[in-house]
């Protein structure tokens, strides 16, 4: 008799935090976004997105801070709503600001029940090691997905010392290890991996049942994650470890320009832009 064969993430009608480790059990790489609005959410949900990461990175990418440190939970609220509306497939996490969490466990779980009750959020997301692991306990057990973050946390960069790749040398790739596992017991059902060499990246993956979904920490992660406006080109750079699979920046601009210059000679509105009286 045939076994019953476990479908592969990509033909889930709706990706579940249960099916992100079965995936990995599966070998299937899993794929994640950032999104920050309705529109972005809708073409990357199309598009097969398995997830759509409400990333505070929206401070930098979207509203004009140099960093991610000013976001608020009211700010977070208002994009998850937006990317929630929009998906109908892609899982939708959303990340924890800075502030909002680091007091203790009570504090980081009334800022994820506000993550999901007002953004509708499916799970959170928590920048930290072992530190965080009683905060993500709490989560867990109250009944909320999260999603650990390790490596370069960006909501550190004032005592990381700036963007700087994270777990070199044989201490800081086991003190990451133990992050990692400590994180797992706690309950995260995976964790991000930021700006962390290969193989160490390859290690952690390997010690670790949940997936790891990687940035800048190489091919063995059980999945990748990047900013959309990095992924898109849509500005001028983007970081060494992100490849930009388009140059929207560049045909936005020339969009914007045609248009310019369409309604100042009058060739825009043309009669099949005009209502008859
Ligand atoms: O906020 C964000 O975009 C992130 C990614 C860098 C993983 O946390």
């Amino acid at each position: 008799m045939n076994q019953p064969t476990t479908p592969s993430v990509a033909d889930r009608k709706r990706v579940r935090v249960h099916h992100l480790t079965e995936a990995k059990a599966a070998g299937e790489k899993l794929t994640m976004l950032t999104a920050y609005d309705g529109p972005t959410a809708r073409i990357f949900d199309a598009a097969g997105v398995d997830m759509l990461l409400v990333g505070d990175s929206v401070g930098d990418n979207m509203l004009g801070h140099a960093n991610t440190i000013p976001v608020t939970v009211d700010e977070m609220i208002v994009a998850a709503r937006s990317v929630t509306r929009a998906a109908r497939r892609a899982l939708v996490l959303v990340d924890l600001p800075f502030g909002s969490y680091e007091a203790s466990p009570a504090q980081a779980h009334a800022t994820a029940v506000r993550l999901l009750k007002e953004g509708g959020a499916h799970a959170v997301k928590i920048e930290g090691g072992t530190r965080v692991a009683p905060h993500l306990r709490l989560m867990v057990e109250s009944g909320i997905p999260v999603f650990g973050h390790l490596g370069f946390t960006p909501q550190s960069e004032n005592t990381l010392g700036g963007h700087r790749v994270q777990g070199r040398g044989d201490d800081a790739a086991a003190r990451l290890l133990e992050d990692a596992l400590a994180l797992e017991e706690a309950g995260a059902c995976a964790v991000v991996l930021e700006m962390v060499p290969g193989p160490v990246a390859e290690r952690v993956s390997a010690a670790l049942a949940v997936p790891t979904i990687g940035i800048g920490a190489g091919t063995a992660c059980d999945g990748q994650v990047l900013v959309w406006t990095d992924m898109a080109g849509m500005g001028p750079w983007s970081p060494r470890f992100a490849r930009r699979f388009a140059e929207i920046g560049a045909a936005l601009e020339s969009a914007a320009s045609d248009y310019v210059t369409a309604v100042r000679s009058t060739e825009f509105p043309a009669p099949e832009h005009t209502f008859e009286t």
